[in-house]
């Protein structure tokens, strides 16, 4: 039986933290199915379209990941994928709460799914999607946060944003 994992998130935009975690689990999963959210409490500077577009042209190496945009719960976009497990990034102790309540939830709501935790490499341990936006926004080099292909695509979004362009 294929062994499929789902590793959801908002990727807004993707990182180099990420891709780290993607290409780590690719090789321990048969088939790596990356989950944008698009129903997230958080506003994104990226529309989930965008987001989903950075992903596979950074996954592009990779065979047997799968990016997808999804809506409601986790559990229930992992069931429907047939994915026994979901892959989460632990950065450092203060993600470690949020991310135990959540296995916690998913697990007490599906309990046929598991979440499998990889530590997050050292170099992007202190990474995080808004740290990046921010640098992006006032012009700071974003070269190693983030894969090559995003850098022109995060620039051009955040300064339409500044013009008041969408
Ligand atoms: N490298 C770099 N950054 C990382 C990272 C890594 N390896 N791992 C996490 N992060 C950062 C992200 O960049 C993001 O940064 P930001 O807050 O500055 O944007 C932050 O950690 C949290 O990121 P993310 O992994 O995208 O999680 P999230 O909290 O936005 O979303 C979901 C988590 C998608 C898994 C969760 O909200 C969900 O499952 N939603 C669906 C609804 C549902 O089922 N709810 C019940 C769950 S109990």
């Amino acid at each position: 039986m294929e062994r499929i994992a789902v590793y959801p998130g908002s990727f807004d935009p993707v990182t180099l933290g990420h891709l780290d975690i993607i290409e780590r689990s690719a090789k321990i999963f048969d088939k790596i199915i990356v989950g944008v959210l698009n129903n997230n409490s958080k506003i994104p500077l990226f529309s989930a379209e965008e987001r989903v577009s950075m992903l596979v042209e950074v996954t592009k190496h990779l065979e047997n990941v799968q990016v997808m945009a999804f809506e409601g719960l986790l559990v229930d976009f992992a069931s429907q994928l047939h994915a026994s497990v979901i892959i989460r990034g632990l950065r450092a102790v203060t993600d470690f709460e949020y991310e135990l309540q959540m296995a916690q939830t998913n697990r007490i709501m599906q309990g046929n799914i598991d979440t499998f935790f990889l530590t997050t490499s050292l170099e992007y341990s202190y990474l995080s999607s808004s740290v990046v936006r921010e640098v992006a926004k006032f012009g700071g080099d974003v070269a190693k946060f983030v894969p090559a292909s995003v850098i022109p695509v995060l620039y051009k979004k955040v300064r339409r944003k500044e013009d008041g362009i969408k």
